[in-house]
């Protein structure tokens, strides 16, 4: 007989006479002459009851079963007599494949998320864990489905570069040399040693890449996981994170603009549509208002303002800011959540920000002060997107790079797609675990992915 899953029963339209079930024990209650066994498979939220009567052959072990332990199960599908759920299974064969001992630390009460942070091996098997990685699954279902409806192209770029593309240098360094490092004389490290012959390191973004395939194949989209030594440890960042980075050829900002509105209200009414179960758990147990927030993000347009106008919003707000604003700096994650939380109570998208604090691939506005980029902002969060148009003037482009003290050299490949062809062209990166950030409500990002890297944590 084949297994049945969980998500299947509960949607069946008739009793079924025989079926096979196989999942893990949540509870198991007994009353006088039954034991009642409630059973998830990690198939969907819900659990299926299972009855066993006192006639069973194995009763007296039945009885022993304990949460957490492993269990097979053939029987038929009846219409429940008791509450709250239609279906249950009336058991004729009840097997152990796996006795959870009392120290299973998942016993039936309320964890806090910090506790089962620390058994990350174990916390999918809980309600709220299983709900997160269920919508992750289907949010890089969605993503794909997005871009493909659009004609993009899924292009895979290297996780092992040797250029950084946001020249922020938070950068893991790959090398075969430890534990023996072989020194020039000088005391440097003797790098043409090293495997690749030169210094590599895991990515931070493929978006330089992609840009070489957008150059050929028009719009494509890469997602896939990048890598940051950020040492800050905060709710929204860790050090390894997956990216969903589309690059379109002749695009401009707003073009660019409207497509990362246009992926955030697709992914929400999405995930709103075919997770209803797991999100109405994150809405009840998480963030009461997180319903009305999601609603607001599907059904409005962003509101979209220049930095220096946001700036101006700022220093103007009567607001104690822990960082004061001021122009020419970054906003702040206090900032960023004050213009789309408190001010305008939906996304909003910030534009043109100073070249100084941007990398050196945004298009030079007209201004030379400004460049063509963009941040989507949104509520609970502050910045989940990070884009804009890219330089496609070799000389400015070049000129740009002198200003940052980039070497041009290992830039080659990137500037000489500026001297055949080269059109105006934009992208940006969406940050996947902070769009599950805002479709689950959970405010650390954390508990968004099941093996979270920060610094100081590679456990599991
Ligand atoms: O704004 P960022 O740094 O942009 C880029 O890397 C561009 N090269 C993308 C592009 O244009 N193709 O990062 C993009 C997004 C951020 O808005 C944020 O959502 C997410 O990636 N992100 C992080 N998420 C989790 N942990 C971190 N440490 C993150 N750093 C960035
Ligand atoms: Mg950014």
């Amino acid at each position: 007989m084949k297994r049945a899953k969980i998500v299947t029963l509960i949607k069946s339209e008739a009793p079924q006479a025989s079926i096979l079930i196989k999942g893990w024990v949540r509870t198991r209650r007994d009353a006088k002459g039954f034991s009642f066994l409630e059973i998830n498979d990690g198939s969907c939220l819900k659990n299926i009851q299972v009855v066993a009567d006192e006639t069973m052959a194995n009763y007296e072990e039945i009885r022993k079963i304990s949460t957490g332990s492993a269990v097979t199960v053939t029987g038929r599908l009846v219409a429940s007599k008791g509450k709250g759920q239609q279906w249950e299974v009336q058991a004729e064969q009840v097997d152990t494949l796996h006795l959870a001992p009392e120290s299973f630390p998942l016993q039936k009460k309320r964890h806090t998320d910090e506790f089962l942070r620390t058994i990350a091996h174990l916390r999918p098997r809980t309600n709220k864990y299983g709900a997160v990685f269920r919508i992750r699954s289907e949010l890089s279902f969605a993503i794909h489905n997005f871009f493909r409806e659009r004609g993009f192209r899924y292009v895979h770029t290297p996780i092992i570069t040797g250029s950084d593309c946001e020249g922020a240098g938070e950068l893991f360094r790959v090398t075969t040399l430890l534990p023996e490092v072989p020194r020039n004389p000088d005391g440097t490290v003797d790098v043409t040693r090293d495997f690749f012959g030169t210094e590599a390191n895991l990515t931070v973004s493929g978006q330089l890449s992609a840009e070489m395939l957008a150059l050929s194949l028009g719009d494509v989209y890469t997602f896939g996981p990048t890598f940051r030594a950020e040492n800050s440890n905060t709710r929204r960042h860790v050090a390894e994170f997956w990216m969903v980075e589309p690059e379109m050829a002749f695009c401009d900002l707003t073009g660019n603009m409207d497509l990362g509105e246009d992926l955030i209200r697709y992914l929400t009414r999405f995930i709103m549509e075919n997770c209803a179960d797991d999100v109405a758990l994150f809405a009840n147990f998480v963030d009461k208002g997180l319903m009305a927030t999601l609603e607001t993000i599907a059904n409005s347009d962003f509101e979209r303002i220049p930095y220096a106008e946001a700036v101006h919003i700022l220093l103007g707000a009567r607001q104690n800011f822990e960082f004061e604003p001021a122009d020419g700096k970054d906003l702040q994650s206090e900032h960023e959540r004050f213009l789309t939380e408190t001010l305008f109570k939906k996304p909003v998208i910030v534009y043109d920000y100073p070249k100084t604090i941007k990398p050196f691939y945004m298009r030079l506005n007209d201004d030379n002060a400004t460049v063509a980029a963009m941040d989507v902002l949104v509520p609970g969060i502050g910045e989940i997107i990070g884009g804009s148009q890219r330089e496609e003037r070799l000389d400015v482009l070049e000129k740009r790079m002198d200003e940052a003290g980039l070497p041009k050299e290992p830039y080659w490949w990137y500037l000489d797609a500026r001297r055949y062809g080269s059109v105006e062209h934009s992208g940006f990166g969406l940050g996947f675990e902070r769009m599950l950030m805002l479709l689950t409500g959970i405010t650390n990002i954390r508990d968004v992915i099941a093996f979270p890297r920060t610094p100081g944590v590679i456990e599991f």
